[in-house]
């Protein structure tokens, strides 16, 4: 049986500005690879060659940097959806495209441990109406929480409840068949104003359809904060294949899981994995630490970087403390300057940040 694939690639993004305001959040590089483009290809390695994009307005640089999907071998249809209402409603604008296929729904910004083959497997052979993925989580209130009664099927799913009564949260894929079309269409707007997905599968379990419950043991990290974006980059870094494919100098030390991509240039460094080297990125003088994605063309002269993702073009040059836990965005500049008129303890910032910009200084090193 053919299933499609729809990826939710719309929404505002705005828990993740300033990075957002510039561009779509499922396109910052995780490890180097946009969030997108990892879902792409773990549909597609699923089986799944037709897949819908739910985009809004950030539809032209998605098609962009997606293209028609052939680089994957897959075809994708952009899904213009009318305003970011809920991914009930993005469902609702893709059922044109969906047809009577039963279909697998990712978030654009979801990152997942392992692939998702089994799971659809199971649901494109089985008579369920739907099947939904959970994980157990230490803190589930800022989740989608499902509810399983004493014979391990699903009684009531709850959106961010303020007191959970379980700690299984939705994970962001969704395996449907055609029953989600009445249920989307039959749902009206939560307290936030969006039609839930939560709420259209309350809606099929209300109407007697089968929803299949699927627990999740690996990581999996919904993207919605910067230091999720962090953490998503620690699980997916842990698992890259070490490869050195730029140039590295014999001053300089590569020690652990380090992928250093074409053109990069090591110069009397030490890079300490796990970490990633974008191509023609250039490290001299300088420390890069656990956990660190330098994207293409960054520039990181004598300064030391560690758990932190540096987007393309940046430049960290002479920066006399270690740059760490940050995300740093495009064709950004960090370094030191001398001051026009020194003040008497020299301790000083000079700044120019974008709007919802953020810094935090190290509370300990400031203090006298
Ligand atoms: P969310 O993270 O729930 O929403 P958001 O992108 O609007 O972010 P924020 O809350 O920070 O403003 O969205 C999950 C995924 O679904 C994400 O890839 C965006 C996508 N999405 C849509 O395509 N359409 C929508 O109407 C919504 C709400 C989200």
């Amino acid at each position: 049986m053919t299933m499609k694939g729809l990826i939710l690639a719309g929404g505002k993004g705005t828990r993740l500005y300033p990075l957002t305001y510039t561009r779509a959040k499922q396109l910052i590089p995780v490890a180097n690879e946009p969030v997108l483009f990892r879902v792409i290809r773990a549909i597609r390695d699923a089986g799944i060659r037709e897949i819908g994009v739910v985009v809004g307005d950030t539809a032209d640089e998605i098609k962009a940097a997606a293209g028609d999907g052939s680089r994957w071998g897959v075809e994708l249809t952009y899904i213009r959806q009318s305003a970011p209402l809920g991914l009930a409603h993005a469902v609702r604008e893709s059922l044109t495209f969906l047809g009577d296929d039963r279909f697998v729904m990712f978030l654009g910004d979801n990152v997942l441990q392992g692939g998702i083959a089994p799971l659809i497997q199971a649901f494109a052979s089985s008579e369920w109406n739907s099947q939904i993925v959970l994980k157990e989580v230490a803190d589930a209130r800022q989740f989608g929480v499902a509810e399983l009664g004493d014979d391990g099927r699903i009684e009531r799913l709850v959106e961010k409840p303020a007191e959970p009564r379980s700690n299984l949260a939705l994970v962001g894929i969704y395996m449907f068949d055609h029953s989600i079309a009445e249920a989307v269409r039959s749902i009206v707007p939560s307290t936030r104003g969006e039609l839930e997905i939560t709420d259209a599968i309350q809606w099929l379990i209300d109407h007697g359809k089968s929803v299949h419950p699927y627990l999740h043991q690996g990581w999996w990290i919904d993207t919605g904060k910067p230091m999720d974006l962090l953490t998503a980059n620690d699980c997916v870094l842990s698992e890259i294949e070490p490869a050195v494919l730029g140039c590295v100098d014999g001053e300089s030390r590569i020690e652990g899981l380090v992928r250093i991509d074409r053109g990069a240039e090591i110069i009397n460094s030490v890079v300490t994995g796990p970490a990633i080297i974008g191509e023609r990125a250039r490290i001299l003088n300088s420390r890069i630490g656990p956990g660190t994605s330098i994207y293409h063309d960054v520039q990181v002269i004598n300064s030391e970087v560690e758990h932190a993702i540096v987007l393309e073009r940046s430049e960290i040059l002479d920066v006399p403390a270690c740059i760490r836990d940050s995300i740093i965005g495009r064709s950004a500049l960090v370094t030191t300057r001398d001051e026009h008129a020194p003040m008497e303890n020299g301790r000083s910032l000079s700044l120019e940040l974008g709007d919802y910009s953020r810094v935090f200084l190290n509370r300990a090193a400031f203090q006298k």
